[in-house]
């Protein structure tokens, strides 16, 4: 089984892409899931409920988030009514939406997508570990794969998030950073993990947002307005293929047979 995972949408030149090329990659390496974080996809801060159908739409399966879900208060009302669209697990009980989706596959091959959000240098939110233990508790036996979107800031907390669900879930993916890290691996467990897929979107300027705002910011340390870059468009990914004749994992999950990144552009 193939399964997709594209990172951080930014604004509209990451919608662009992403509209443009992922049937072509679907089709042509016979991929079986996709799986998407789209919180940064309206203008880099947040989603809308259009923007949301529009990816979905493009044959994305499922939508993943983090510290901006929440930035487009159209997204509160929306979210209940689209389950394929999760917000991080770990935000206080009580809030709107899931960070966590199962779903069936096209290849009718039973899945689920959960999504986390790390605390080092970021919104501090409920333990994630913990809170992946009891999500992953909800996971019915039948599902033979699960994907972990892990949000967050830091290359330590991500990599501890990959050991601790090593044998427990197919594959752990670090977001956020926008930054694409070089250490995509497979776990002894059979879990695929990698630090950073890196952002799908404009990479002229700083993580996605126009330089000249970013950089003035460090320089005056005051509030701005941060515009979405140009300059060339990349979309980055990891492809992941599980291994379906080998030995299930002691969870009784599909092991990872292998991890690979996979960058496209257009100017
Ligand atoms: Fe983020």
């Amino acid at each position: 089984m193939k399964i997709l995972f594209i990172g951080d949408i930014v604004g509209s030149p990451g919608r662009q892409i992403v509209r443009d090329r992922l049937r072509d990659i679907v089709a042509q390496r016979a991929i079986d899931l996709v799986i998407a974080n789209g919180e940064n996809s309206a203008s880099g801060f947040g989603i809308t409920p259009r923007l949301a159908q529009e990816l979905l739409a493009t044959g994305i399966d499922v939508l993943t988030g983090g510290n901006h879900s929440w930035d487009r208060k159209e997204i509160l009302e929306y979210m209940p009514h689209e389950p394929r669209l999760l917000r991080p697990a770990n935000f206080p009980e009580g809030n709107v939406g899931s960070g966590l989706f199962v779903g069936t596959a096209k290849n009718g091959v039973k899945f689920a997508v959960l999504n986390l959000m790390g605390r080092v240098f970021m919104t501090p939110l409920d333990d994630p570990f913990r809170k992946a233990d009891s999500e992953l508790a909800k996971v019915p036996p039948d599902v033979a794969f699960i994907l972990v979107d892990m949000h967050a800031e830091t290359t330590s907390e991500k990599l501890a998030m990959g050991w601790y669900l090593d044998g427990r879930v197919t594959a752990v993916v670090g977001t956020h950073t926008h930054v694409a890290t070089a250490d995509e691996h497979v776990l002894p467990g059979g879990t695929a993990f990698i630090c950073d897929v890196g952002m799908s979107g404009p990479h002229g300027g700083v993580i996605g947002m126009d330089r000249e705002g970013i950089i003035k910011k460090f320089i005056d340390g005051l509030p701005a307005r941060f515009e979405v870059a140009s300059g060339e468009i990349q979309m980055n990914c990891v492809l992941i293929e599980t291994d379906d004749e080998g030995p299930r994992s002691a969870s009784g999950r599909l092991k990872a047979h292998s991890i690979e990144r996979l960058r496209f552009r257009i100017d």
